[in-house]
């Protein structure tokens, strides 16, 4: 077989500043060891999220300078709209400025005391937004999907029998809607199956409840059926996408991941009660309904990012980018998360580096050596974000899982640039023996990842 190339070619570039180890050992140590700290100037290879962080094509960029800014009604609205509404049918499209303003929005109308949301698994802002109004957010991904071994193909389904028991328990009335996260970000960027979608939706039709998609990597799904799903070998990802949204009551999506775009987002739904309220709160917090938050230029570049997401040659690029460096860490015995999904590679840092306990965040302490050794920064998914301590009595429960995501922005790096994180991956695990574990010196009462400054244990 032969190299998979990246289908596109370089117009523009950015210069990567390069650093050495002995500055990047300056610049982390000032940092406090935490990587959310450092400029993004100081890091070769920035592999913190895939969110917002894609290249746009020539045509978006056209797109861009296309834009009408006109306040209502703008042709760039139209154009979103209907591509939006090609793909997924739905009769209301919201724009928003992102994904988590769609969740509000959304949760703001839905969510209240004693309301339950099952998911297969909530991201952490959507978790956070129906948490926010008092509700309570409930993941029923299947038990494969929490086994980092496990090679089931759809990882991200949701366990069918526990979301009808769980109807059974709570009582319809009071879950206001379902959710399925495709892919499944939190665990590990996991496809949702065809069947399963199907089959969730016809539970919760049968009980008056709404199925609504956070539908951020839907392109990405979409591709793990084609590849995947029995009967879908034939259907282009376009067709696939379209059978998925047809399943689906609603969605809220960040567009800053499929639709290939910087900031932008949507939340669409076919009931007119509640798209009349949607737009309500959306006048009141992001804008008038024809740009929410955006400026018509965004709008533009969606409609564009959301054609060339679903085609197939970059989706198969995406993919098989990804399963590479699955297949390469495989080779070196690295542990990760397998199989890999479709955005990220999730390292196993418990079995990377089973030296330091729990309680010294081993993820903390790659991330951290990730970064000295080779200037890559990823992001610590373990101990740290997740780790809960009890605050009389100081005992400390980890996370089921500590991972380390290293996230692929779309469109940005090469293959070389990936040979590179493989080459620098390899030394770390080969010196893995010397990580040392971490202490908090600081750690904010809430999302404490984000500023937390700590010190080595020696
Ligand atoms: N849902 C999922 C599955 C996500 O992965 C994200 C963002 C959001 C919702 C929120 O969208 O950022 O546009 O408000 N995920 C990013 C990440 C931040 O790094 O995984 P947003």
């Amino acid at each position: 077989m032969r190299t998979i190339i990246e289908p596109f070619k370089i117009k523009m570039v950015e210069a990567i500043k390069m650093t050495t180890m002995e500055q990047r050992k300056r610049i982390i140590e000032k940092a406090g060891y935490n990587l959310f700290l450092i400029n993004a100037e100081d890091i070769i290879i920035d592999l913190l999220t895939d969110s917002g962080t894609a290249a746009m094509s020539d045509l978006q960029w056209a797109g861009i300078m296309h834009g009408d800014e006109s306040y209502a009604g703008a042709r760039s609205f139209h154009r979103f709209f209907d591509k939006v509404s090609e793909i997924t049918n739905f009769k209301h499209i919201i724009p928003t400025h992102q994904g988590r303003a769609a969740e509000r929005i959304l949760f703001d109308i839905l969510a209240k005391p004693g309301k339950f949301v099952p998911s297969n698994t909530h991201f952490d802002t959507t978790r956070a937004n129906i948490e926010y109004k008092g509700a309570e957010a409930v993941d029923l991904v299947i038990n494969e999907g929490k086994d980092p071994q496990s090679l089931h193909p759809f990882k991200g389904n949701i366990d069918l029998q526990k979301l009808e028991h769980f109807i059974q328990e709570i009582g319809a009335e009071n879950i206001p809607l379902c959710m399925l996260t495709i892919t499944n970000n939190s665990g590990g960027g996991q496809p949702v199956s065809m069947e399963n979608i199907k089959a969730a939706k016809k539970i919760c039709g049968q009980h008056n409840i709404p199925l609504f998609l956070d539908a951020c990597r839907f392109a990405e799904n979409s591709y793990f059926i084609k590849l995947r799903e029995p009967g879908y070998d034939n259907k282009s990802c376009k067709e696939i996408a379209q059978q998925i949204f047809s399943y689906a009551d609603g969605c809220t999506m960040s567009a800053k991941k499929d639709a290939l775009v910087n900031i932008g987002g949507f939340l669409a739904m076919n009931d007119d009660d509640l798209a009349l309220q949607a737009r309500n709160v959306l006048i009141v917090t992001e804008g008038f309904p024809t740009y929410g938050g955006l400026a018509g230029r965004d709008l533009e570049a969606i409609a564009q990012g959301l054609d060339e997401v679903l085609d197939e040659d970059y989706l198969h690029y995406r993919i098989r980018t990804v399963e590479y460096m699955g297949e390469k860490l495989e080779q070196m015995g690295v542990p990760y998360l397998k199989p890999p999904g479709g955005h990220a590679i999730y390292l196993d840092a418990r079995a990377f580096a089973p030296q330091i306990p729990a309680e010294q965040f081993p993820g903390q302490a790659i991330a951290v050596e990730l970064y000295r050794s080779g200037g890559i920064r990823s992001c610590e998914i373990g101990g740290i974000m997740f780790g809960k301590t009890d605050p009389k009595t100081g005992q400390y429960t980890p996370p089921s899982l500590e991972l380390v995501r290293l996230a692929f922005p779309r469109r940005v790096y090469t293959q070389s640039h990936f040979d590179y994180v493989l080459e620098v991956l390899e030394t770390v695990y080969k010196n893995r023996d010397q990580l040392k574990g971490f202490r908090f010196t600081y750690q904010a009462p809430l999302l404490r990842h984000f500023t937390a400054q700590f010190e080595i244990i020696d």
